[in-house]
């Protein structure tokens, strides 16, 4: 294949560059694309980092264990209170969260830049619809929420929502469509993560188009830097947050901003925190927080060896058993620090599907793996931190991802855990509700967070002789 020229010398260097870097199969269809063609990919082999991109090759190729020699160690753990004095320290902590949102210091911050695969739908996972009787959607459930704890903290609280490529145009669309479902359009900041290029088995970037090389997210990790890059960072800082709360968007169940959580740690002086439950079972595919060496981190299921996996405890519980329900809570500060500290996060390398073009110039989707995706997690910046805390909290509570189009982790078990707990906050509030024999919620059941936010507040709203008739949903109209 005859090497490309171009005109212009800086773009020259971009080609010579991609040659030297064992890349030059890019220019496949150089001679027959046109000038929009040419300069699109041009604009992508800019953005490359080949010697990082090489050097991940070899990590892959030399097949590193991920996890290093240092001894693992189950992490320190704020358990449930359950003594009067913990039952004390949390009532503290729930204060001191309290009084940062009313403050104005927390934002709301969410990722959702994943791309949905394993859910098997084309738009972004906000979009889908979930709620157990109005069926509003992930994005409307997170924004009420953060509507109706806002109105009860008389404060603002922004929120920051990370896109990528895949699905920015469709996220803001969405919004804007649906009138920030009653935020203040000020108050929602979208940002872009940063795209990552896949390589192939042989360390070769993959075209997707004769003029695009493929990339995919970066990685809930890339969080960290697009935060800066975007101006977000920047933006919290103008408006005086102080706390950064984390959390995924396919999470439903998540308690937002939670102040017992925000409490601990501002007490603790923690640059980042984490929520932990304990693992279902040793294969159930949730990180691990642990402490390796002196840090505080977590090993991803893939990654923790078998001997810790297996491990238990003398009463039986499993000894490395702090789930990570990836949310947390990130200062400000440290975040900028992060920005300004050499080393950026690690990349992970994963085997995965990689769509590519093959000698017609088609579009093939392969069957089996044939290539390399590259992704940060932002739950390594949990050893980057002078100090930590990890909150066991109860899942059942606070927990109900969304992975799977069917089965575990599904829009209907998710769906299912949603109409439990409010099924737990009515029957706290004094009402009867009709359950099968194994205990399972008779119709379908809804609680807006428009309504109630806990189940302090149901209790409070709902008179005494409320009788529970299915299907219910109990919103602020
Ligand atoms: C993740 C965690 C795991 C945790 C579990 C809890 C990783 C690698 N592992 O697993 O430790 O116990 O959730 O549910 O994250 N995202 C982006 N940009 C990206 C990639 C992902 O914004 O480039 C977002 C997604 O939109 C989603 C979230 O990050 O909201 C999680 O991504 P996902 O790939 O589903 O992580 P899991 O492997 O399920």
């Amino acid at each position: 294949m005859r090497e490309p020229k171009h005109p212009d010398p800086e773009k020259q260097k971009i080609i010579e560059e991609a040659v030297r870097s064992g890349q030059g199969h890019v220019f496949r269809w150089w001679h027959e694309m046109g000038e929009q063609g040419k300069e699109r990919l041009l604009k992508q082999l800019q953005a490359i980092a080949f010697r990082e991109l090489g050097e991940l090759y070899n990590q892959w190729k030399g097949a590193a264990t991920p996890v290093s020699e240092q001894k693992i160690e189950p992490a320190e753990i704020i358990s449930i209170p359950k003594t009067q004095e913990e039952i004390s320290k949390a009532q503290r902590a729930v204060h001191r969260g309290e009084e940062a949102i009313r403050a104005g210091k927390i934002a709301a911050f969410v990722v959702a830049g994943g791309q949905a695969t394993r859910l098997g739908i084309e738009a972004p996972k906000g979009t889908l619809k979930i709620t157990p009787v109005r069926e509003k959607t992930i994005f409307e459930h997170h924004s009420e929420k953060i509507l109706a704890l806002s109105a009860r903290h008389k404060t603002r609280i922004p929120l920051y929502v990370m896109t990528s490529e895949t699905n920015d145009g469709a996220t803001r669309e969405f919004f804007e469509l649906n009138r920030y479902f009653g935020l203040d359009p000020s108050d929602v900041f979208v940002f872009k993560q940063e795209m990552m290029p896949a390589l192939d088995f042989k360390g070769k970037l993959v075209l997707d188009a004769k003029d695009h090389i493929f990339t995919s997210p970066n990685g809930h990790g890339g969080s960290i830097t697009s935060l800066k890059r975007a101006g977000a960072l920047a933006d919290m800082q103008a408006r005086g947050i102080e706390y950064i709360f984390y959390f995924q968007v396919d999470n439903v169940l998540i308690k937002m901003a939670d102040p017992l959580f925000l409490g601990h740690h501002i007490e603790r002086g923690a640059e980042m925190s984490a929520k932990v439950a304990p693992k279902r079972d040793p294969e159930e595919k949730v990180g691990v927080v642990c402490r390796v060496g002196n840090a505080t981190t977590v090993i991803e299921y893939s990654d923790l060896p078998d001997d810790y996996k297996y491990a238990r405890n003398p009463d039986g519980s499993l000894t490395f058993s702090a789930g990570n329900l990836a949310i947390h809570v990130l200062s400000v500060d440290f975040v900028e620090r992060l920005n300004t500290e050499k080393h950026s996060l690690p990349f992970h390398i994963a085997e995965k599907i990689i769509p590519f073009l093959d000698d017609n110039g088609s579009l093939v989707k392969p069957k089996k793996k044939n290539g390399l995706k590259f992704e940060k997690f932002v739950f390594d910046a949990l050893s980057r931190a002078r100090a930590t805390s990890i909150l066991e909290v109860d899942r059942d509570e606070e927990f109900a991802p969304i992975k799977n189009e069917t089965g575990e982790d599904s829009p209907d078990t998710a769906r299912d855990l949603m109409m439990r707990l409010s099924a737990k906050w009515l029957e706290k509030a004094g009402a009867r509700v009709p359950r099968d024999s194994n205990g399972r919620v008779k119709g379908m059941l809804e609680i807006s967070p428009l309504f109630a936010l806990d189940a302090a507040m149901l209790k409070a709203k709902l008179p005494a002789d409320f009788e529970v008739r299915f299907p219910l949903y109990l919103g602020p109209e």
